[in-house]
């Protein structure tokens, strides 16, 4: 799942398309964690290099990584430091990618540690002096953001940061976010996000095509219900936990624990 500004509006504004979203489903990332590398590991790397690599590589104690997904920007904050990179991710699909990541090398599986709990239930770690959130902040109901914020507090040494980062607009109409080429299959994610009557949810559905040549489709659709939280209320909320602004950066919004 990408949240990032999209890019390109493929069709008409769909009423059809907030009536017929799917529920989410029972396990979350179930359908997406197969696609999610392939469509959009590139444009995350880039973008972790540009924004989080120069703060990984001043971190000197430890870094916290919550919501890592399948580990595209843990990957690039483990190759930007010699401390221990704290990864948290509680869907076991998205897990089973981020795991298989570190398979490989023995370097990576020194330094990357692997948590299967959701934050709030996370035990405390050894202090870290940068913590991450990215891409994953409104899958938090408001109540949970709040323990995610007292466990910055908790797992931030003094002076440490946290990180977090700003996203774009929600995509009221079906925009296609990727399009990526294997073999002679290509592989396409669009989204749209639905009010929910009674909540302040947005329904965001991704809908999956993978085309083989002659036109044969197959198609997958998975929903997630998020927090829309504007930077002003994420920002009274941080205070609230005792974090204050941080230096600023492009992209993100910085606190200093
Ligand atoms: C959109 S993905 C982003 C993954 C990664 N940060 C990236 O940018 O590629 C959001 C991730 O947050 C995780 N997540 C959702 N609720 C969580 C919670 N309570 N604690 C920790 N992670 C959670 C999901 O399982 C999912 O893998």
């Amino acid at each position: 799942m990408s949240r990032t500004r999209p890019a390109t509006v493929t069709r008409a504004p769909s009423a059809q398309a907030s009536s017929s979203a799917p529920v989410p489903d029972a396990e979350p990332y179930r359908v997406t964690s197969e696609f999610y590398d392939l469509l959009h590991r590139s444009r995350y790397r880039r973008k972790a290099q540009r924004e989080l690599a120069s703060l990984a590589r001043s971190a000197r104690a430890g870094i916290l990584e919550v919501g890592a997904g399948t580990g595209i920007v843990t990957e690039v904050l483990a190759e930007s430091t010699s401390v221990p990179v704290h990864a948290v991710e509680p869907s076991r699909p998205m897990r089973a990618v981020l795991l298989s990541r570190w398979a490989g090398s023995t370097p990576m599986r020194r330094h990357v540690r692997v948590y299967p709990e959701p934050v709030q239930e996370l035990r405390p770690i050894e202090p870290v002096d940068l913590m991450v959130c990215v891409n994953f902040v409104d899958a938090l109901p408001p109540p949970t953001r709040d323990r995610l914020w007292s466990t910055a507090r908790a797992m931030l040494r003094p002076g440490g940061l946290l990180v977090v980062d700003r996203t774009g607009p929600a995509p009221v109409r079906p925009t296609t976010l990727s399009t990526v080429d294997v073999g002679d299959t290509r592989y396409e994610v669009s989204v749209v996000a639905s009010p929910i009557a009674g909540s302040r949810c947005l329904r965001w559905t991704f809908h999956y095509r993978v085309t083989a040549p002659g036109g044969a489709a197959r198609e997958e659709f998975e929903s997630f219900d998020l927090w829309p939280v504007d930077e002003a209320e994420l920002r009274a909320e941080v205070s609230s936990a005792g974090l204050t602004a941080g230096p600023e950066r492009p992209g993100l919004l910085v606190f200093r624990r």
